[in-house]
This record gives C-alpha cells, sequence and structure tokens, in this order.
C-alpha cells in the first residue's frame, strides 16, 4: 500500500487533519431502479470492479493516516454504499436519515442501529432527510440543500438539533440531485484556536440565484468549478483540510487546488458513477465529541 502520509515540513499551508469515516462495502451494488438521472437500470454494474474500486478507496483513506468503520452491507439495498446518506454526525449526535424515494427507506433503521450501537447520541428525524448528502458542515455553519431529496423544512429540525446556523441552498439541476454532488468542502473544520478556515468548491449552475448569490457572498475565496470539471461528479470529494480525494478526471479542478497549496489525490470510482455516486457519498464523516 502507498504511504500517503504527509511529512509535517512540506504541509505547512495547509494542515491535514485526522477523520473517521463511515464506509459500507459495495456486496450487494447494483442499478435496480432509477432515482436519479445518472441511474439506467438496463445496463448492470460490474460487481467486482466496484468491490476493487471501493477498496482502493477505503485503503486511500488508510494510507492517509484517517480511521474507517464499517457498516455491513445489507441484501436486497443495493445503495446502501452510499453512507453519506445514513446520517448527519456532529460532536457525537447522530441525525437519523428519512429517505425521499422509497427504495432506500429501509437503510434507515440499519443506520440508526449502528449509530446506536457505536455510542452516538441518535436523533431520530421528523422530516425528509438524506444525511450528508444534503447536509455539509463547512466551519461552524451546516449548508442544507433542498430541491430533490432532502426537504427544506429539515432546515430547522437540524439547527435544533445540532445548534448551529443552517444555512439552506436550493438545488435545481436533476443531475446534481444531492448538495454534496455540487459542492466540496475544503477546509478543517475546527483548529485548536477554534475553526481556523472553512473555504469550499462548488459548481453554480447546480443552485437557484438566491443560493448563488449566498455562497458568492459567504465564500468569496471559494473555487468556484465549471461545469466540465462538475460533470461525472467531480465535486463529490473528500478533503482533509490538505488532501482532496477526488476524481481523476477532474484536471482543472484538481488544477485549481494544487494552486491553492490543497493535495489532490485520484481515485477512479467510474462503476458507482452509474448510480450517481462518486468519493463523498461512499463516506460518511463521523465527528465525535470535541
Ligand atoms: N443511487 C443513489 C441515490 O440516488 C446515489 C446516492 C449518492 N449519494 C450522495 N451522497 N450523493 O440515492
Amino acid at each position: 500500500m502507498v504511504d500517503l502520509r504527509v511529512d509535517p515540513d512540506s504541509a505547512q499551508a495547509r494542515r491535514q487533519q485526522p477523520r473517521r469515516y463511515l464506509m459500507c462495502r459495495p456486496e450487494h451494488f447494483a442499478v435496480r431502479y432509477r432515482i436519479n438521472p445518472w441511474m439506467d437500470p438496463t445496463r448492470p454494474v460490474d460487481v467486482a470492479l466496484a468491490l476493487r474500486q471501493w477498496q482502493r478507496l477505503h485503503d486511500t483513506y488508510l494510507a492517509l493516516g484517517h480511521q474507517v468503520e464499517l457498516i455491513p452491507a445489507a441484501p436486497g439495498l443495493p445503495d446502501m454504499v452510499f453512507t453519506a446518506n445514513g446520517g448527519f454526525v456532529v460532536d457525537g449526535v447522530a441525525l437519523g436519515v428519512s429517505f425521499r424515494p422509497e427504495q432506500r427507506r429501509p437503510e434507515a433503521a440499519l443506520f440508526e442501529s449502528w449509530f446506536k450501537e457505536h455510542g452516538y447520541e441518535f436523533v431520530a428525524p421528523r422530516e425528509i432527510n438524506e444525511g450528508e448528502g444534503d447536509l455539509l458542515l463547512v466551519g461552524d455553519t451546516i449548508l442544507a440543500g433542498h430541491g430533490f431529496r432532502s426537504s427544506s423544512a429539515s432546515r430547522a429540525e437540524v439547527a435544533d438539533v445540532f445548534g448551529r446556523e443552517v444555512v439552506p441552498l436550493r438545488l435545481i439541476d436533476p443531475r446534481y440531485y444531492h448538495l454534496d454532488t455540487a459542492l466540496t468542502v475544503l477546509d478543517p473544520v475546527e483548529g485548536p484556536g477554534g475553526v481556523e478556515r472553512a473555504n469550499i468548491a462548488y459548481l453554480p449552475q447546480a443552485f437557484d440565484d438566491a443560493s448563488r448569490a449566498v455562497l458568492a457572498e459567504r465564500y468569496p475565496d471559494a473555487v468556484v468549478v465549471d461545469a466540465t470539471e462538475g460533470a461525472f461528479l467531480g465535486l463529490n470529494a473528500i478533503s482533509d483540510g490538505l488532501n482532496v480525494v477526488m476524481s481523476p478526471h477532474a484536471v482543472g479542478f484538481q488544477a485549481a487546488l494544487r494552486e491553492r497549496g490543497y493535495r489532490p489525490v485520484a481515485v477512479d470510482l467510474s462503476e458507482f458513477i452509474r448510480s450517481g455516486g462518486y468519493i463523498k457519498c461512499c463516506t460518511l464523516e463521523l465527528r465525535r465529541r470535541p
């Protein structure tokens, strides 16, 4: 396995933060129904290839020094590999999920049990929300996507549960149906003295005008990614503050990140794009109590 751990002297500009992720091996991965425009059930996926690609992502996280927990895959739930939709976890509190598409609804109880068994304080959702697919923590603020999957009504609930500011963002392009397909959180959430940096990358065309204006105002230094880069789910990436695990195809986005001192780490998940998912979708961040 390649050692991707960072020599602290060579990484002065950006600092890597240790992370803990929840993943699910794609043993039962398939495209059997169509709940987003990427999915075509007439084209079977290559499960052996999917398993190899997923393993590479998993091993990359370990090589970067992160911890990975696994939730067992369940037969009959082909989308369970997309653990980002299994919850939203901050400070040891896990808000459960309630899926819009009925095909994914049985996953919610499995994630709920996992959180409870692993010492997280579980909060049952009242509104439809698809977890970290639509809820992203940037510094102290929670960005909440709605328009396709999570309900805009979940905003108040999320604010209540986590006691943080929640900024709603309306998604308008069906190809970017979850917030994490159109926006990447780049920076560490917190440093020893509180939030140090909170920056993002995003694809403007995925948002309505009002949301675009909010993003431009709040994140004047954001990496604004164009449509070619955003296609193939280039924004569905994971950053630890230094390393950005991302699509090998988003070369312009990679160059923009390099210029700013980040280190792109390419992992190809071509089999998963056929379900409308990529790197971030396969990864749920587990944030423990400080
Ligand atoms: N096929 C899955 C669905 O449509 C893909 C989920 C991708 N997850 C994500 N966090 N964007 O629900």
